[in-house]
């Protein structure tokens, strides 16, 4: 049995292995898992804080699963760099950082995958066939190998940690999931991974999908429709701009099945939009009440 391999005297425990895990794990206190893909930015940061108040362990996962990637996705391109997020990790407090290789996770064909039914097929489903069913399974994995009390997912992710939540209930998993609010730069842009493919102008018209909720969760006074046309204007105009941005959805949803609200919808809901500017896909979403 190797003992697991520490990259700093007092810095986390960096384990590979399950194994290695459980041993890292063993006789730790009330654990906190914080599951990410790395390339880990400020918003991961308050997802490993929220976990560090209300755990005596924190976990961070660092796996790029492919399970999620459809075929023509940037599985391949998604960023890397497991040296800087262990001294994010490490700035952060973080005790046991859990990064498997693929062939860990996944060491032969993953034939039992778990279905995230209906919510999982609209918005992020519907444009991203399979993702959340690799989400799930994944996410299910990580539950089984760390057995966390808690895990932190951020509200960036709103139907992955709404499916997150429904999955832990309907599947009976003993897992509290505590959401994090979305970290964002000054000017509106969200966190996320993804943003460091962005150059100056693409992120300057990226700015138009948080400007397009800001829009749209102050015309909740007009009902849903309003919220709708509100953000849907702003979209257009980013349309025009250089580089353009090209909608995917914008939607606002039931928050509890993602399911599109009617125009009568009262209560709370989600505002949700996925574009692309240039080669990257964005998302972003506010919570709104109507
Ligand atoms: O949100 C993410 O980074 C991923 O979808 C997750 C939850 C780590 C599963 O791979």
């Amino acid at each position: 049995m190797t003992a697991p391999s520490t990259p700093a005297a007092d810095g986390p425990l960096l384990v590979r292995t399950p194994d290695e895990l459980r041993r890292a794990l063993d006789g730790r206190g009330r654990v906190g898992l914080v599951p990410t893909m790395g390339a880990l930015h400020g918003g991961h940061r308050t997802l490993v804080r929220l976990a560090r108040e209300k755990a005596e362990t924190v976990v961070v996962s660092v796996f790029v699963n492919p399970l999620q990637f459809g075929p023509d996705e940037d599985l391949d391109r998604y960023p890397r760099d497991l040296p800087a997020d262990v001294r994010v990790c490490a700035q952060e407090g973080v005790d046991v950082i859990f990064a498997p290789e693929v062939e860990t996770m996944y060491p032969a064909e993953q034939m039992v995958t778990v279905d995230a039914g209906a919510m999982g097929e609209r918005l992020e489903g519907a444009s991203r066939p399979g993702h959340f069913t690799g989400v799930l399974t994944v996410v299910t994995k990580l539950f089984q190998l760390v057995r966390p009390h808690l895990a932190v997912f951020g509200e960036k992710d709103a139907q992955q940690i709404a499916l997150v939540r429904r999955m832990v209930v309907d599947l009976n998993l003993p897992v509290e999931i505590v959401g994090a609010p979305t970290l964002r730069d000054a000017d509106g842009l969200a966190s996320s991974s993804r943003n460091v493919y962005l150059d100056d102008a693409q992120r300057e018209s990226a700015l138009a999908l948080s400007r397009a909720l800001r829009a749209g969760a102050e015309a909740t006074s007009d009902g849903a429709d309003g919220v709708r046309e509100a953000a849907r204007s702003v979209l257009e105009e980013a349309a025009k701009a250089t580089p353009p941005v090209e909608l995917d959805y914008l939607a606002l949803v039931d928050p509890a099945t993602f399911a599109e609200a009617s125009s009568e919808h009262r209560g709370s809901a989600v505002l949700a939009v996925a574009a692309r500017v240039g080669p990257t896909r964005l998302i972003d979403n506010v919570s709104v009440s109507l």
